[in-house]
């Protein structure tokens, strides 16, 4: 049974899910982490929805054996396809990414046009506009998958000119509909966020929904009377299901930091 001083327990299909990770942390420096990273099954953006969710129900299962007190799904592909499934199949709480920035991007337009940018399983999935739809909302969505950006992020191009290029070309349908807002979809896309900023210009907010769902896991914590005592000692405990070297090496972009303790886990067993 999860006490106050249970961990939160976070998924994702690599290493995108620690820009989550690294917002969590900051808007709760008390909390213990459990992380995992799918690093052996990477990328989800372009799996089918079965798939995904059985990936989803298997990093769950391995998180829940962690006693975790909530269970915070740090990838937009795997909230797409698996959030509510996972909610049918799992009585513990569980937040996905997108329902935040869904709310995050009410309050703030201005013009009632907002655009989505994710992969092309998030954007295909409608996700979004349904998220939109069950508040009833009037907002004009524009959708647009930037799969590459995963890639460019991950090869540290995100100040290199192919990034600006390619962005160019992507967010052009954003720049036609006139939107005001921009929801960062995907776990990578924060660190894009500079390059995205200048393509969009100065008028265009952006959101980051890995600052929106750390703030919404602080709030069910604390409607819950979970959250961790005063001077709760935090651990933060990393696992990934391929070798760690890789992960390793790059989480410093993603984290600000190197995770130190990553260790692999068979989470199919
Ligand atoms: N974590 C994924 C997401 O947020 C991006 C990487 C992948 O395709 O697995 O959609």
């Amino acid at each position: 049974m999860p006490t106050p001083g249970s961990a939160i327990g976070v998924f994702d299909s690599g290493i995108g899910g620690l820009t989550v990770v690294r917002e969590l942390t900051r808007a709760m420096p008390s909390e213990s982490l459990v992380y995992l990273g799918d690093t052996a099954r990477v990328p989800y953006g372009n799996k089918s929805r079965e798939t995904v969710q059985k990936f989803s129900t298997e990093n769950t299962l391995f998180l829940l054996h962690h006693d975790v007190k909530l269970i915070v799904i740090a990838c937009h592909t795997a909230t797409s396809f698996a959030s509510s499934f996972l909610e049918k199949h799992f009585r513990h709480p569980i937040l996905g990414v997108i329902e935040p920035g869904v709310e995050t991007a009410m309050r703030l337009t201005r013009t009632g046009r907002v655009g989505v940018i994710g992969t092309h399983a998030t954007i295909g999935s409608k996700a979004y506009r349904h998220a939109f739809a069950r508040h009833h909302s009037k907002i004009k969505v524009t959708p647009v998958a930037c799969p590459l950006f995963v890639p460019i992020v991950e090869e540290g191009w995100v100040d290199d000119p192919v990034a600006l290029t390619i962005a160019q070309k992507y967010l052009k349908p954003l720049l036609d509909d006139k939107v005001d807002t921009v929801i960062l979809g995907c776990t990578h896309y924060p660190l894009l966020k500079s390059t995205i900023a200048k393509v969009m210009g100065p008028r265009v907010q952006l959101i980051d929904s890995a600052q929106q769902v750390a703030l919404k896991a602080r709030e069910t914590l604390r409607k819950m009377d979970l959250s961790a005592p005063r001077g709760h000692k935090p651990v933060r405990r990393f696992f990934v299901t391929d070798e760690p070297k890789h992960f390793d090496r790059l989480a410093r972009r993603f984290l600000g930091q190197r995770p130190g303790n990553v260790s692999r886990v068979d989470v199919t067993r």
